[in-house]
């Protein structure tokens, strides 16, 4: 039986404006125009040849020289184009249109070939048609999306036998304390939806959103791992990252460029992880 805000006991419903599609797509939409004003993005220095992935990535995805990719809740296409300047041929997929319009005006900007397809994640296989050597996500994206077990069988058919999925995304440990410090306020298992009216935005402090409501999902990373595995995918690595890719507390310094850590003194939290999974040949 679907609820107020249009989801059911299984989280799938979503039917309707205030369902949690709805909710997240308006809060997404806009967001775009706050993003592309923004420091945090660096969408300047971007086309001016500015790299969007961590230092670590480039060990952890290996050569992508002709590899085909697509890069799923690719928002702005930052990180796609990133994908796609080191040898990638690339397809973002998003479900805001303005995301997606700002993304293609991106690889008009910098010059670099990406195709950029409008989507729910859900209806990512029959949207795209195709499979891909790799699917390429995360930083912020499972936590928008109510079920891990589809989200992994999403993933599994976009890849070839043989393909790999690299995931690089926000620790869920550190998901649930507040923003301001190490204060308990989220759930760590999934306790159901998390809604939030938050007009602000992470990338401008400033921001004011009208489309203030959105619906979020707690993923622990058992269930992420295990809605893998169950798709039938074979983990190659699970690597925990005692930095984060955005100053999530106000505390935390710049350890290196675009990564932030406690200060020395403070004990190390998890506050991202990558993995990488192989779908069988
Ligand atoms: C925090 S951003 C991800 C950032 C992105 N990984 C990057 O590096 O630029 C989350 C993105 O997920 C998209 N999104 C959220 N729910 C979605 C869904 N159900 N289907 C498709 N895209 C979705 C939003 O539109 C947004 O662009």
């Amino acid at each position: 039986m679907a609820t107020a805000t249009g989801i059911d006991e299984d989280g799938r419903a979503d039917e309707g404006a205030g369902s949690w599609r709805e909710l997240n797509r308006a809060n997404w939409d806009e967001r775009v125009a706050v993003h592309l004003a923004s420091d945090f993005y660096r969408v300047e220095q971007f086309v001016a040849g500015e790299d969007s992935l961590h230092g670590f990535e480039d060990g952890e995805l290996g050569p992508l020289q002709a590899t085909s990719a697509v890069h799923l809740q690719c928002h702005v296409g930052l990180d796609t184009l990133s994908l796609a300047r080191r040898g990638a041929e690339v397809t973002g997929l998003d479900f805001s249109r303005p995301a997606l319009d700002a993304a293609r005006r991106l690889a008009d900007r910098t010059g670099v070939a990406a195709s950029f397809v409008e989507a729910d994640l859900y209806d990512a296989p029959a949207a795209l048609g195709r499979r891909y050597d790799l699917v390429y996500t995360g930083k912020g994206a499972l936590n928008w999306l109510p079920d891990m077990g589809r989200w992994a069988e999403v993933v599994a058919a976009l890849l070839r036998p043989g393909g790999r999925l690299y995931l690089v995304e926000f620790h869920p440990f550190v998901s649930v304390f507040g923003d301001e410090s190490l204060t308990l306020e989220y759930p760590y298992f999934d306790e159901g939806p998390v809604y939030l009216d938050d007009p602000g935005d992470y990338a401008d402090p400033n921001a004011r959103l009208s489309a203030a409501r959105t619906v979020e999902f707690a993923h622990p990373l058992g269930e992420i791992v295990t809605s893998l595995v169950e798709a039938g995918l074979v983990l190659e690595f699970l690597h925990e990252f005692p930095e984060c890719g955005f100053r999530r507390f106000p505390f935390l310094v710049e350890s290196q460029p675009g990564l932030y850590a406690m200060p020395p003194g403070m004990m190390r939290l998890p506050m991202m992880f990558s993995l990488r999974a192989r779908r069988p040949a």
